[in-house]
C-alpha cells in the first residue's frame, strides 16, 4: 500500500538550513538514508530565512535539485524538513521523481525494521495516520495501487474511496493493537508475580544499545551500523547478576525532532521503559553532540512518564576516547555513571555489578501492617506477587512481609487509602 525507499535507490539530498538550525541535523538525515539503505549521490544545501509555501526553498534551488537528478540518474528526492502534502507534490512535479520527506523516510525505516506482529501494526497504523493528513485532490498514490472493480462505492470519488478505505483499515488495525496490547500486559504480570527485575537500555540511536545488549546477555541480536537496528522491545535474561532474577530490555532509540505521528509508533518501547525497575541511558561517548542528545533522551523519558526512574548513565565507546575508563560514584554510595565499551567488552561487570547494587536499593523488602481499610491495597498486593508471608496479629491487623519495587510502592501508594502506607519512610515494619 506504501511506496517505500527501496533498497539500491540513488537519492539527490534536498537539506534546507532555517536559521537557528546546524548543520549537525545533516550528520543525522545522513544516518537515517544510510539506514533505508538509499546511497547519496548528492546533497545541495539550501539556507533560508523563512519556508517558501510552494516549495520550501526557492524555485532556483529546486531547478538544481531536478538537474543533478538527472545528472546523477537518482530516482529520488529526500529533504531533510517535513514538507507540506503540497510542497511535496510541487517538488515531485517539477523534479520527475518521487519525493520523500525526514516524515515518511523514518516511517519506512521503521516499516522495515519491525519485528514483532506488535510493531508492524503500530507502524502500518503510523503511516496510515500520516498518509491520511495528507489526502488531497489529485493525489494518486493508492489509485496506483489498489484501482480495482469493485472498490469504489455508489458516487465516490477516487479521494473518498481512499479515505474511507484508510478509515476501515485504521479501525481495523487499532482492534488488532487492543488485543495485543493485552496479551502484552497480561504476560508483563506474569513478570511482576515471579518477582523480576526489568533494566531498560535506553539511548540516542546509534549509541550502542543493541551491541550492549548482546554483550551483557550474550546473545545475538541484530547489530548493523545503521539507525533504528531495534524497533521492538527485546527481553532477555541477563545472566551473572548477583541479584539474580533480572531481565534486560532493548528498547528503540530516540531521535531528536521525532515527528509528532510517529511517537505512536514507539508506544510498545516506552511501555516497557515506563515500566522498568532501573534504566541503562547508553551515551555515545565519542558523539560530538552528546550532551543536547542526552538531554533529548531525558525529556522523551520525562514526557512518558520514565523521568523519575532510577537511571546509570552508561558512557560507551570509551575505546574511541582518549582518557581512561572511570566509574563515578554518587554521594549516597551508588553509581551514577560508569564508562564501557560494548564493542571490546571493557567495563562490563563492573557494570553488572552497578546494576545488581542498584536493584538491590531499588527493592523493599519488609513487613507492614495493615487494617480493614486497606483490604483493597492487601489484594493489590497479592495481584502483584509481592506477599511472601501473611499472619494476622492479635488486634486484628493484617501483617504482611513484603518484597516489591520502589516503582511498583510509588504506584500503589497513590491508590484512595493507601497514602503513605508503602512510602518506604512511613512504612510500618514489625519486628
Ligand atoms: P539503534 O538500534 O539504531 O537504536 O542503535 P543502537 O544504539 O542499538 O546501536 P548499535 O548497537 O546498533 O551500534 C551502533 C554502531 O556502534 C555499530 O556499528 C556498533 O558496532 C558500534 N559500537 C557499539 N558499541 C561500540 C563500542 O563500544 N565501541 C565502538 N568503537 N563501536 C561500538
Amino acid at each position: 500500500m506504501f511506496e517505500r525507499a527501496d533498497r539500491g535507490n540513488r537519492a539527490v539530498v534536498l537539506h534546507p538550513v532555517l536559521r537557528g538550525t546546524g548543520l549537525d541535523k545533516l550528520d543525522e538525515f545522513e544516518e537515517l538514508c544510510r539506514s533505508a539503505g538509499v546511497e547519496v549521490a548528492v546533497i545541495l544545501t539550501a539556507p533560508r530565512a523563512r519556508p517558501d509555501a510552494r516549495f520550501f526553498v526557492g524555485k532556483g534551488k529546486i531547478d538544481e535539485v531536478t538537474e543533478q537528478v538527472s545528472a546523477t540518474g537518482a530516482d529520488l528526492v529526500l529533504v531533510s524538513c517535513a514538507l507540506s502534502a503540497i510542497q511535496e507534490r510541487n517538488i515531485e512535479a517539477e523534479c520527475g521523481c518521487r519525493v520523500l520527506d525526514r516524515t515518511t523516510l523514518i516511517l519506512d525505516i521503521f516499516a522495515q525494521r519491525a519485528r514483532s506482529h506488535e510493531g508492524k501494526l503500530q507502524v502500518e497504523l503510523a503511516q496510515l495516520r500520516h498518509i491520511s493528513t495528507r489526502l488531497i485532490r489529485g493525489w494518486t498514490h493508492l489509485e496506483r495501487q489498489k484501482g480495482g472493480i469493485g472498490l469504489r462505492g455508489p458516487g465516490e470519488t477516487q479521494l473518498e474511496t481512499d479515505r474511507r478505505l484508510i478509515g476501515q483499515r485504521i479501525r481495523y488495525l487499532k482492534g488488532r493493537l487492543d488485543k495485543v496490547r493485552k496479551q502484552r500486559a497480561q504476560s508483563r504480570r506474569r513478570r511482576e508475580r515471579a518477582q523480576v527485575f526489568t533494566v531498560a537500555l535506553v539511548g540516542y540511536t546509534n549509541a550502542g544499545k543493541s551491541t550492549l545488549f548482546n554483550a551483557l546477555t550474550e546473545s545475538n541480536v541484530d547489530t548493523r551500523d545503521r539507525q533504528f537496528a531495534t524497533l521492538d522491545p527485546t527481553v532477555r535474561q541477563l545472566p551473572n547478576v548477583p541479584t539474580g532474577n533480572v531481565l534486560l530490555a532493548d528498547t528503540v532509540g530516540f531521535v531528536s525532532d521525532l515527528p509528532h505521528e510517529l511517537v505512536a509508533a514507539f508506544h510498545a518501547t516506552l511501555l516497557e521503559t515506563r515500566e522498568a525497575d532501573l534504566l541503562l541511558h547508553v551515551i555515545d561517548a565519542a558523539d560530538p553532540f552528546h550532551q543536547q542528545r542526552e538531554q533529548d533522551v531525558e525529556e522523551v523519558l520525562d514526557s512518558v512518564d520514565a523521568g523519575n526512574i532510577a537511571v546509570i548513565r552508561v558512557f560507551n565507546k570509551i575505546d574511541l576516547v582518549d582518557r581512561p575508563a572511570g566509574t563515578h560514584v554518587g554521594a549516597d554510595g551508588v553509581v551514577e555513571r560508569i564508562d564501557v565499551s560494548a564493542l571490546e567488552e571493557i567495563g562490563l561487570s563492573r557494570l553488572k555489578n552497578a546494576i545488581a547494587t542498584r536493584l538491590k536499593g531499588e527493592r523493599i523488602r519488609t513487613w507492614i501492617s495493615l487494617g480493614g481499610q486497606h483490604a483493597k491495597l492487601r489484594s493489590q498486593l497479592f495481584d502483584l506477587g509481592a506477599v511472601e508471608e501473611e499472619k494476622v496479629s492479635a488486634n486484628g491487623q493484617w501483617l504482611l512481609h513484603i518484597d516489591l519495587s520502589q516503582q511498583d510502592a510509588k504506584q500503589l501508594g497513590r491508590m484512595p487509602g493507601a497514602e503513605g502506607v508503602l512510602v518506604r519512610e512511613s512504612i510500618l515494619v514489625q519486628s
